[in-house]
């Protein structure tokens, strides 16, 4: 099967996410990528899953339930995740910006509320974590969060963070824009 961006978030957190890990899914959706952190940080870990849309909660702790996996699901926006976790305790965060397929058509991420959860999250990562994201673009989306938060991770500190933007030079349409991002140790 062709390796699509979500593809390729799933083999980055694969090869960077250890037992006893705690990790972030900014973006719960449909649970996917929640329940592979729960599989990879394991009972020893832990998973904090956030959404802002009724729908999306409960799909991703029914996906968990169904898989006999565990996570901390919570009805609040990304905004708020410092709210949930000490600065510099969290090993991944995980972003998959973008719409709840199937979902309500009005709910989206939002350039305002996506930067204000990006620094969250790096202000929650410990030296060494790591945040991989997802970035849709066009279509209903837009290009306002896309080009809102790239130019934000442009700027970040080089001598603290490191980041990796992907882009699929040969794809037709608008495949969403892969981003790996390490804080430095
Ligand atoms: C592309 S989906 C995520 C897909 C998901 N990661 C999965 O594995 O199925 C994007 C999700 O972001 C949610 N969302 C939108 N704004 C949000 C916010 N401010 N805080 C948290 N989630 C938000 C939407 O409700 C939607 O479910």
């Amino acid at each position: 099967m062709q390796l699509d961006t979500l593809g390729l978030v799933h083999e980055f957190l694969r090869r960077t996410v250890r037992p006893g890990a705690v990790c972030i899914d900014a973006t719960a959706g449909k649970g996917r990528d929640t329940a592979l952190l729960c599989r990879l940080a394991g009972p020893e870990g832990r998973v904090l899953a956030f959404d802002i849309q009724p729908q999306a909660v409960e799909q991703t702790r029914a996906l968990l339930e169904g898989e006999g996996l565990q996570a901390e699901v919570y009805l609040d926006s990304h905004a708020n995740l410092a709210r949930y976790a000490p600065p510099e305790s969290v090993d991944c965060v995980v972003f998959n910006f973008g719409r709840l397929p199937g979902g309500d058509p009005r709910i989206f991420t939002r350039a305002e509320s996506s930067l204000q959860a990006i620094d969250a999250g790096l202000a929650l990562l410990r030296p060494g974590g790591v945040m991989a994201m997802a970035l849709y673009y066009g279509g209903e989306n837009g290009d306002t969060e896309r080009d809102a938060v790239l130019a934000h991770l442009s700027k970040l500190d080089q001598r603290r963070f490191s980041v990796l933007v992907g882009s699929w030079t040969n794809r037709r349409g608008q495949p969403p824009i892969p981003v790996f991002l390490w804080k430095e140790g």
